[in-house]
């Protein structure tokens, strides 16, 4: 059985390049260039294989582009589910201005899926056996695709008795969470849009991820804060986690680190408190990583360690859990 199946709708080949500096009509010569695959859940796959856990990838291909985030993720053995689209898949294009050192991100609008299009994803889903154990809907919807397709993909998961995780925005998170999910992953602007108001500091952000835990909608929220950390909030229990001390390089794409080490940790040992110390070892990580630099497996996971014995995470009464632990056991 797979362990983990991550989807990803609306998926792409990001393109990287840097120039010296970004000015107007002139010819901007870009002094290096790399592809590599993008989008929410295929980050999430990446991560996972990269630490070596199971996992395969479902999304659309369509066209040249494509045919390219297919061979590219074969490339890294990442396992693919694929289904055909008629549209071209997405591309995205990177800049950084070497002498300012400032990102510059166009995100392009991607392919028009058709209604058999998106509903050949909740078959192919359906039909997947045996089911992995959890499902990963991650990233935006592309066009043509209804804002209840996530909800669909989580009544197709736990029919099948999976857990479901979902890392999305706005009205497609908000119809999943109705339907009811396991596990959520937002950001402060994604958990500001959940709970319908601005809260003032972390103990009203807590507080706003209670109140929609006690709806009974989500089982376990886990609220990145960027630079500020993170917290992990189920039922009964409450785990804070202080940021790493980095200078980071550019923080794009921590929350699908944070949340890829987070379900490798939970699928192998199953302890929550380590999954989000190792959640919040990769966020920092890959927020201090030179883009796209590979680690092996083997260096990445002692990163990784490393980083979460740095992590301080801990409990509603503000101890580090780990200590708590040792104390109830002396
Ligand atoms: N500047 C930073 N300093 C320390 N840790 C960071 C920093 N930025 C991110 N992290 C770590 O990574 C985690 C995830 O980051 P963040 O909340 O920015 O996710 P996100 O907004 O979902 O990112 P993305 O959608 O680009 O993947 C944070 O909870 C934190 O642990
Ligand atoms: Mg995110």
């Amino acid at each position: 059985m797979t362990d983990i199946a991550t989807i990803t709708p609306n998926p792409a080949v990001d393109l990287s390049t840097s120039v010296e500096k970004i000015v107007p009509v002139c010819k901007l010569r870009g002094t290096s260039q790399q592809r590599d695959p993008g989008g929410g859940g295929i980050n999430v796959a990446r991560v996972v294989r990269r630490l070596g856990g199971d996992v395969r990838a479902i999304y659309p291909v369509g066209g040249a582009t494509g045919d390219l985030l297919r061979n590219l993720l074969d490339k890294e053995g990442v396992q693919s589910q694929t289904f055909s689209i008629a549209e071209e898949t997405r591309e995205d294009f990177f800049v950084t201005e070497v002498a300012t050192g400032q990102p510059f991100r166009f995100i392009l609008p991607g392919p028009r899926l058709s209604a058999e299009e998106w509903q050949q994803c909740l078959t192919l889903l359906s039909r997947i056996e045996p089911f992995p154990r959890s499902v990963v809907a991650s990233g935006s919807l592309p066009q043509g695709v209804p804002d209840d397709f996530y909800a669909r993909l989580t009544r197709i998961a736990r029919q099948r008795g999976a857990q479901m995780v979902l890392d999305t925005s706005g009205p497609a998170l908000a119809a999943a969470v109705a339907e009811g999910v396991d596990l959520i992953k937002p950001n402060l602007r994604e958990m500001r849009e959940l709970a319908g108001r601005e809260p003032n500091d972390a103990r009203e952000w807590e507080a706003a991820a209670k109140a929609l835990i006690h709806s009974g909608k989500v089982a376990t929220i886990a609220l990145t804060m960027g630079h500020l950390g993170a917290v992990l909030v189920t039922c009964d229990e409450v785990l804070r986690a202080e940021p790493l001390s980095i200078a980071p390089i550019s923080a794009v794409g921590a929350g699908d680190s944070f949340l890829g080490a987070l379900l490798w940790q939970l699928a192998s040992r199953g302890n929550l408190e380590q999954s989000f110390r190792y959640g919040v070892a990769a966020g920092g990580r890959r927020a201090v990583e030179p883009r796209h630099r590979s680690l092996p497996a083997r260096r990445r996971r002692a990163s990784c360690a490393a980083g979460c014995h740095q992590s301080g995470v801990t409990d509603s009464t503000g101890m580090d859990v780990f200590s708590r632990a040792a104390d109830e056991n002396s």
